[in-house]
């Protein structure tokens, strides 16, 4: 049978990662999270010292960054620079910004899109991002733009880092949000929009367990 993908995008803090995360559970897919390579450019972007705004000075890092993706007993995505799991290091909230900065040089984008394309090439996969449904799967067999405000989308991620123990402000992570709902729309390179043929779910006053069961019945009716 042909590999199948499913395409969802948003902005951040949408609940893209843990709904997609539940739905290819379900549907035994791959789910594939785009935001972590990006964020992984970042942080070796960090490690070298090189500024996120430092357009030439990331696009020479490039040939000598080791990107590589791996999936644990659980099925859970790893991030892998230069062989060092930093899976949680890319979740900072400096790592975000990085990580949006990065995202907007097309040289970045063109290194990343390979390995995207080869994933949903050998597997059924969910994959999230901002661009999956109109540049990486155009082709996908659903396409979901998941929404929410930006002061609900700041309350899930501020409770989402407290718990993980980071020490941040409410504030800060709506800022960080406004910050880059602006940055990765605005961007010339495959900026974050809805594709023509996407079904735009608002998960504002959703429970995550009502959005995956919305998701579920679009997979049911289209996938
Ligand atoms: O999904 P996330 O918040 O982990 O993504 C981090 C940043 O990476 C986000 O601000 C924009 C960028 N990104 C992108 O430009 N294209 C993608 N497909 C995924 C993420």
């Amino acid at each position: 049978m042909k590999n199948v993908s499913i395409a969802i995008d948003g902005p951040s803090g949408a609940g893209k990662s843990t709904v997609a995360r539940a739905v290819a559970a379900k549907y035994k897919f791959i789910y594939v999270d785009t935001g972590a390579m990006y964020r992984t450019i970042g942080l070796a972007a960090q490690y070298a010292d090189v500024d996120s705004k430092d357009k030439e000075g990331i696009i020479a890092l490039l040939p000598s960054v080791k990107i590589d993706m791996c999936y644990d007993e659980s099925g859970v995505q790893r991030m892998l620079l230069d062989g060092k799991d930093v899976s949680t290091e890319i979740r900072t909230p400096r790592s975000s910004i990085y990580a949006s900065d990065v995202s907007a040089y097309p040289e970045v984008r063109a290194f990343l899109m390979d390995m995207q394309r080869n994933m949903a090439k050998n597997y059924s996969v969910i994959m999230d991002g901002r661009d999956i449904g109109t540049v990486v799967l155009p082709d996908a067999k659903l396409k979901i733009f998941l929404t929410a405000t930006a002061e609900a989308r700041a309350q899930r991620r501020y409770k989402e880092l407290c718990e993980k123990g980071m020490d941040t402000t409410l504030e800060e992570v709506l800022r960080d949000i406004h910050y880059r709902d602006e940055q990765d729309s605005s961007r010339a390179a495959a900026p974050l929009k809805p594709a023509e043929d996407s079904v735009m779910l608002d998960s504002t006053f959703l429970t995550f367990e009502e959005t995956v069961a919305k998701v579920c019945a679009l997979v049911e009716e289209k996938a």
